[in-house]
């Protein structure tokens, strides 16, 4: 994958960094944390209509703005910006997903961290140190600088000296591992006693609930942060595709293989809960809530893994580093927006603005690192159900509204010959205009009232 003003070597290159983007902690600890914090099914039918009904629109605006732009986002949009105040729109919608992205990294590398210490400590069981592994996993702030500073040193490393022959011939071989590692768990996890209770509560709606005003703002910023709307990372990635590539089906792929992904990540969660219940690991109170919280995935993965004996090291191990790879793969595409917006409209070089960079963004975590139970929660609701719709939304209107029509049609029709007689062609268009900007703003609405 080329990074400065390069191209994807391949079509398969770029639906992998953008497939490597999307799929990530939001997948496999976000959706499943947020099923069972919203009433399981009903949330899994929300996020289901609105991620294929919303996010994959608004998705294909932003990879088509990018890859007509050939440039990062605040310059793409003000490529096709014809009056003063439509370029300082662009700028606004631009730089926002930027410092979205920023925030968004700063909480996600400490998430990141937990992966990494959790597949520490298999490791060091194995190799009897005890103690190093009860501190890799116990919550202290010690742990989460370390860990965090890792994961950070990892994220500039890769994008400071590109990413063709690291990430993404590493992400070709590890997301498929990772894809079959998740159907053996959900095989195993299906044999054993509570499983078939969770999978009820997986896919048994509570229609009543479907129009819940928390339920939908969540799902809604469930489905944007999982396909990395409103953050500039898509139309940076977008801007390096080909202009021979077929956007339409490109685009339809990417979001399937998130969707699938994360519907994968609810079928081993939600069911492992209630075998961890059942197996007397305490998981819900008594009124039926939650208790572990965010914190649930760590909970009751580890009490899975711990069932399988000796074996269970092994596959935690493989569990954790999969995680920590899929999370990888998501924050270089977080870093590389600012970095990209540094490089090319502050003409900084690429190693110094990544550094910087870096170090800027790691700062932010250490803030939140030391009030964590109340920072964790607020940058992350800003950033993801606040800020990322709302700049998604800004990018739709701005697609719709701004862009011309017929340069749209045509960036549209490159790489896809029969474009004309798609349904895409026919529906997206006045769907990005009206139907999105009004859906979105509608399920902030909602949710205010
Ligand atoms: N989509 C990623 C996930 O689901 O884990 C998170 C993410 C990546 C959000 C990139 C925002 C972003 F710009």
């Amino acid at each position: 994958m080329g990074v400065s003003r390069g191209e994807f070597s391949s079509r398969i290159g770029f639906i992998m960094a953008a497939a490597g983007s999307a799929v990530g902690l939001g997948n496999i600890w976000g959706f499943p944390t947020q099923t069972a914090s919203n009433g399981g099914a009903a949330f899994v039918l929300v996020y289901l209509v609105l991620a294929f009904c919303l996010a994959y629109p608004a998705f294909m605006a932003e990879i088509l703005i990018g890859r007509y732009g050939q440039a990062n986002a605040v310059t793409s949009m003000q490529k096709m910006s014809r009056s003063i105040f439509q370029k300082r729109f662009a700028f606004v919608v631009g730089f926002g997903g930027i410092i979205c992205a920023a925030l968004i990294l700063s909480f996600y590398g400490i998430l990141a961290g937990w992966m990494m210490s959790f597949a520490v400590e298999p490791i060091a069981l194995f190799m009897g140190a005890e103690n190093v592994a009860e501190w890799v996993v116990g919550s202290t702030v010690g742990r989460n600088v370390l860990f965090t500073s890792i994961f950070m040193l990892l994220t500039v490393f890769i994008i400071r000296s590109g990413v063709e022959n690291g990430i993404e011939k590493w992400s070709k071989r590890l997301m498929p591992m990772m894809i079959g590692l998740l159907i053996l768990l959900i095989v195993y996890v299906m044999t054993l006693e509570g499983a078939a209770q969770g999978l009820n509560a997986y896919l048994n709606p509570d229609i009543s609930r479907v129009l819940e005003p928390d339920l939908l703002l969540s799902a809604l910023g469930q489905a944007f942060f999982s396909l990395s709307l409103g953050t500039s990372v898509m139309v940076i990635y977008g801007s390096y595709i080909s202009k021979q590539e077929n956007m339409v089906t490109i685009g339809a792929q990417v979001t399937l293989i998130d969707v699938s992904i994360a519907f994968l990540a609810g079928l081993l969660i939600i069911p492992s809960m209630y075998v961890a219940q059942a197996q007397g690991v305490q998981i819900f109170a008594d009124d039926g809530s939650l208790i572990a919280g965010p914190a649930l995935v760590f909970t009751v993965l580890p009490s899975l893994f711990e069932g399988m004996g000796t074996l269970g090291l092994f596959v935690g191990l493989a569990f954790f580093v999969l995680m920590s790879v899929a999370a990888l793969t998501s924050s270089i595409s977080m870093l590389e927006g600012p970095v990209s917006y540094l490089v090319e409209r502050h003409e900084i070089e690429r190693k110094t603005a990544t550094t910087w960079t870096g170090i800027g963004i790691l700062a932010i975590s250490f803030v939140i690192i030391f009030n964590i139970s109340f920072m964790l929660d607020f940058v992350a609701t800003l950033a993801t159900e606040y800020g990322q719709p709302i700049i998604a939304m800004l990018c739709c209107v701005f697609a719709g509204w701004i862009w011309q029509r017929n340069s749209l049609l045509e960036e549209i029709k490159l790489g896809y010959e029969e474009a004309e007689s798609s349904l895409f062609w026919k529906i997206w268009p006045w769907y990005i205009k009206v139907v999105c900007p009004v859906a979105i703003a509608a399920v902030f609405i909602h949710s205010l009232l």
